[in-house]
């Protein structure tokens, strides 16, 4: 069967062991650093950075120049780790290889999670540039994380997903963008494979079926955190429109652009929502 000669488990644990030797402490606290939040890094007061490809298991970038890390130090007064660069799944990677950073973070004794991205607003009350604060998303994924043996050390075989994103942790982020006068809307991300962007049918289908805005990663990785009971908080940052009477023509450097010019204030909203809340 695919990967089920692959003890996981085993991998998962060597990553987190070789980890544990490099950092002075352990984090509760994990960030992914998606689009849109590239800026945070400089408000990291760094103890150590781990390239990917120097922690045994983890995938390995294909990509030359590709300067993928593990981030620890201080954010504020937390002490956090950071996955700069991202696996997504239209890059080739298996499911189990995009998810394996949350699983090794969950090792490490990581209990919360913090997730941003890109997306493409279906919403007609989006407007490019709007931060949305993910409340639930729909799984178009090709592929579910976690499909295959189940680790009951990890998760259980059928994980409920009544609550994907921490109702308590969405509350307090909309308090602090309120506080600082910070726009965000709210809505349902829907995760599908890529790399094309969508047709305007594709937009308007994901409208229809209870989406707000659509985007290339993230669902994997929640699922997974899910899967260990960790709480997840995401944001994304609508950097094109489709779905209207007009789908707008999307590049990637529109969605760099977008991104760039929301970063203060998801950083913002990240830096101080992960300072203020308490674990459960
Ligand atoms: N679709 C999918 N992924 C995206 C989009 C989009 O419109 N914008 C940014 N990431």
């Amino acid at each position: 069967m695919q990967d089920d000669n692959i003890n996981w488990l085993e991998r998962i644990n060597q990553s987190a062991d070789f980890i544990k030797t490099k950092v002075s402490h352990l984090p509760t606290t994990a960030i992914v650093l998606g689009t849109g939040l590239g800026e945070l890094v400089e408000h990291i007061k760094m103890d150590v950075d781990i390239p990917y490809r120097d922690i045994p298991n983890f995938p390995v970038s294909t990509v030359e120049g590709h300067k993928g890390r593990l981030i620890f130090g201080y954010l504020g007064n937390k002490y956090i780790m950071a996955m700069q660069g991202r696996f997504h799944y239209y890059e080739g990677y298996s499911m189990k290889e995009v998810t394996f950073p949350v699983r090794v973070m969950h090792a490490l004794g990581v209990k919360t999670l913090f997730v941003s991205n890109a997306s493409g607003g279906m919403n007609p009350n989006f407007k490019i540039g709007d931060l949305m604060i993910i409340t639930d998303h729909i799984n178009l994924f090709p592929e579910h994380p976690l499909r295959g043996h189940n680790y009951s050390e990890l998760g259980p075989r059928f994980p409920a997903m009544d609550e994907p994103y921490s109702h308590r942790l969405i509350a307090k982020a909309k308090e602090i963008a309120r506080a600082h006068d910070i726009r965000v809307v709210e809505g349902t991300y829907v995760g599908v494979q890529g790399p094309t962007f969508e047709t305007p049918a594709e937009y308007r289908f994901f409208h229809v079926i209870g989406g707000d805005a659509v985007g290339m990663s993230t669902v994997p990785e929640v699922i997974v955190a899910r899967h260990m009971d960790m709480e997840v908080f995401g944001i994304s940052v609508i950097t094109d429109l489709g779905g209207g009477a007009e789908v707008d023509k999307v590049s990637h450097e529109d969605v760099q652009k977008a991104a760039a010019a929301a970063e203060p204030r998801m950083s913002l909203i990240m830096k101080e929502l992960i300072n203020q809340f308490q674990e459960l």
